[in-house]
């Protein structure tokens, strides 16, 4: 099997392509990605050199680019390439607009075009927006985004459903919760809490702390995507998630604690605006109809998470210097 991934240089994605050659050494995969602030062609160093490998840089809006590439013949398209971080969106939101809704239709429309045998479309669980204290999101459950990334996400969930709909492209969507694991960009809140931990410096526990985020190891994301590639039925969505609901504070005493570094380096600071107070996810779907379960018990993978930002220091003070300072001081030095 030959497969396009875009976003191969993220935090996810890397994770998949790694996880897909060392699962199906005999697949051919080709990794789009424009290296925006998020891409790192470290993140899949260890793969270079492989003859089933390859990267591309570019960007998923971009048609010309993806007619030479789908002229190669591909089987299959996963599409992880987004701007995926909430409060970015808040500051900025049009790359969300151009990448995660205009990109993924032209790769939609590049794969009708070249008659693309599967089409999975990674989603999120924030296009169902905010839960109250019970209950799940199930696939049935109202879109209901409640920030220009999740709008940005559930419009192009949309979009493939038209181009099943309309053009019986063979789309898969699915939707995950929160991922936590090696490689994640350290602005997202577990590696930022780790790294800032680490370097003794305050953790910014936005308003109360008592939002909650339904965790999943990123590799177990990883083996329900193969599942879903392989097996899930064209114009279905898949809730994918591992039943790990943690509030904000409980996610910081678990990193405080295993640093062994002293809750006075909690700082609670002004909330996201259109903060979602809580997400969870009911994924009996493909656990029913694809029989994948998540393997990663959420300490384990707490204890793993923190043992490879521990290893591997260099990767994210590179990430840490530079152009991060600027972000890190817009988003939290008058917070
Ligand atoms: P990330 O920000 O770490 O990676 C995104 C990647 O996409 C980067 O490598 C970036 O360079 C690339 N990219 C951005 N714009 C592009 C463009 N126009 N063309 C080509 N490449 C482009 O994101 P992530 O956390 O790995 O998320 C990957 C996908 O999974 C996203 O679609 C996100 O919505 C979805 N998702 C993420 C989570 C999570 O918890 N992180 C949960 C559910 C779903
Ligand atoms: O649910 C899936 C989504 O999870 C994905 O679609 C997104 O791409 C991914 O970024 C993530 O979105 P969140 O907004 O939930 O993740 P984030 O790590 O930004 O925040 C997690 C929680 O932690 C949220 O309640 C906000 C809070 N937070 C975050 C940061 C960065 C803080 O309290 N302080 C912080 O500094």
């Amino acid at each position: 099997m030959k497969i396009l991934v875009t976003g191969g240089a993220g935090f996810i994605g890397s994770n998949f392509v790694r996880y897909m050659l060392e699962v199906h050494p005999d697949y051919e995969v080709v990794n789009l990605d424009l290296l925006t602030y998020a891409g790192n062609l470290e993140n899949l160093a260890d793969l270079e050199g492989r003859d089933n490998y390859r990267f591309v840089r570019g960007d998923i809006a971009d048609s010309g680019l993806l007619d030479e590439i789908f002229a190669e013949g591909l089987d299959g398209v996963v599409n992880f390439a987004a701007e995926s971080h909430v409060d970015r969106s808040i500051e900025d939101p049009g790359h969300f607009l151009s990448t995660n809704i205009l990109g993924t239709q032209a790769l939609l429309e590049a794969a009708r075009r070249y008659q693309v045998d599967r089409f999975l479309q990674i989603s999120t669980d924030e296009v169902y927006g905010s839960l109250g204290g019970e209950g799940a999101f199930t696939e049935e459950s109202p879109l209901a985004p409640n920030s220009p990334y999740s709008a940005s996400k559930a419009s192009a969930d949309l979009l493939c459903r038209a181009y099943w709909k309309t053009y019986d492209l063979p789309v898969v969507v699915t939707r995950c919760s929160n991922n936590y694991g090696p490689y994640q960009f350290p602005e997202k809140l577990i590696p930022l809490f780790i790294t800032n931990a680490l370097a003794d410096e305050p953790l910014p526990v936005y308003g109360d702390g008592l939002y909650v985020r339904d965790w999943i190891y990123v590799r177990d994301h990883c083996s329900a995507l193969d599942r879903a590639l392989h097996d899930g039925r064209a114009g279905e969505v898949y809730n994918v998630g591992a039943d790990a609901e943690k509030t904000n504070l409980e996610i910081t005493q678990t990193i405080l604690a295993k640093l062994d570094k002293d809750a006075g380096l909690v700082r609670h600071v002004k909330d996201r605006p259109g903060h979602d107070r809580r997400y969870a996810i009911d994924s009996s779907k493909i656990k029913t109809e694809l029989g994948w379960r998540p393997a990663t018990p959420f300490p384990d993978g707490m204890a793993d998470t923190i043992d490879w930002y521990l290893r591997n220091e260099p990767w994210w003070q590179k990430i840490k210097s530079g152009e991060y300072r600027e972000y890190y001081e817009r988003m939290y030095g008058n917070r």
